[in-house]
């Protein structure tokens, strides 16, 4: 069943279902095998999915986007938005660079999952006749594209002329997939490190913010819908796997994650070059950001809860890669439980 052309939904809604999604997919996971948990999230890809043309009213009056709307001043939730460089810019500069943002997040998530789709090809093509990973990932693929597609859409209409992920990411988009097909494992990891910032700045910006624009809001809640079953097939993948690596394997991976991890969630988060060039973001107030003053590390340790979690639960935490972690700048305590609330992982 899809919802044909959603009209805006209230706060307590959105809150409400993000709640839902939790709870469903923490009832799915908690099927008895994995080819089980494989073939819930399956049923559930077919029972609840999202078209980014029919349950999105993109020409609805109250989703147009204007350049006086002030509700794409960005929240305070957003480590650029509770800067003093920005909350001291003039209101129509404030709106402009809330709008650029969001579309360049939104640009750097689509490229990202235009990687996702081709790897995820990649890694169905080997699979065995009868696997339930392979019906999975084509359900993933399936989605990525929606939201490929939804989030295009934005970018087009915001008017911002943004490019999403830095020079080496997109140098480098059409050879990650290969890592599908030789390193699953590893490009598993590589999935979450991508979804996992993306889902939780999202979620923490639904909770946060009853007056957000409501087609940012929509494509939001639809991206926040998807993303726990993937993110749950991720987390099902890698603990499933985990066993069947070598000692070397095991060894190599767990230094290696904490780096990946790091690398692509700044090209997610860190605007590159020429759209701090575009925001008119000064050098000092860059450096801050990311990721000099107190508040910003915590942020970016927050976001890495879950995974540390998982890398507990895979076997990936040692004395050495503990070091990686946190030299990388996002060590820490795990998470005890899927999406606890960050401040309490931290
Ligand atoms: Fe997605
Ligand atoms: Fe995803």
């Amino acid at each position: 069943m899809t919802a044909t052309q959603l009209p805006p939904q209230n706060h307590a809604d959105v809150l409400r279902s993000i709640e839902e999604i939790e709870e469903q997919t923490a009832r799915m996971v908690a099927e008895k095998s994995y080819e089980d948990r494989l073939r819930t999230l399956s049923q559930a890809s077919v029972d609840r999915h999202f078209d980014a043309f029919k349950d999105i009213d993109w020409d609805n009056p109250d989703y147009a986007i204007r350049l006086d709307d002030p509700r794409w001043v960005l929240p305070e939730v957003d480590v650029l938005g509770r800067t003093e460089w920005y909350r001291s810019l003039p209101l129509e500069e404030q709106i402009r660079v809330g709008l650029y943002r969001q579309a360049n997040i939104t640009k750097v998530g689509l490229q990202f999952e235009q990687v996702l789709i081709a790897g995820l090809m990649n890694y169905a093509f080997r699979l065995p006749n009868g696997s339930p990973e392979f019906r999975y990932s084509t359900h993933e693929a399936t989605e990525e594209c929606h939201h490929t597609q939804m989030f295009q859409e934005f970018t087009n209409r915001s008017g911002m002329p943004v490019e999403g992920g830095h020079w080496l990411l997109r140098k480098l988009a059409p050879f990650l997939p290969l890592a599908a097909r030789w390193v699953p494992f590893g490009f598993f990891w590589g999935v979450l490190a991508g979804e996992e910032p993306i889902d939780h700045v999202q979620k923490s910006i639904l909770r946060a913010g009853d007056d957000m624009h409501p087609l940012l809001q929509r494509i939001m809640q639809i991206h926040v819908a998807e993303e726990a079953r993937h993110i749950g097939f991720a987390h099902q993948y890698l603990q499933h796997n985990a066993p069947r690596l070598s000692r070397v394997e095991r060894a190599v991976l767990s230094v290696a994650v904490p780096v990946i991890m790091r690398w692509l969630c700044d090209e997610i988060l860190v605007p590159s070059r020429k759209a701090q060039r575009d925001m008119g973001i000064p050098k000092s107030v860059m450096k801050e950001l990311y990721w000099k003053s107190p508040e910003s590390q915590k942020f970016l340790r927050d976001l890495f809860g879950d995974v540390r979690m998982l890398a507990e639960d895979t076997g990936l935490m040692n004395p050495v890669s503990r070091r990686v972690w946190s030299a990388m700048g996002i060590g820490g305590r795990p998470s005890r439980f899927r999406s606890e609330v960050a401040s309490a992982a931290a």
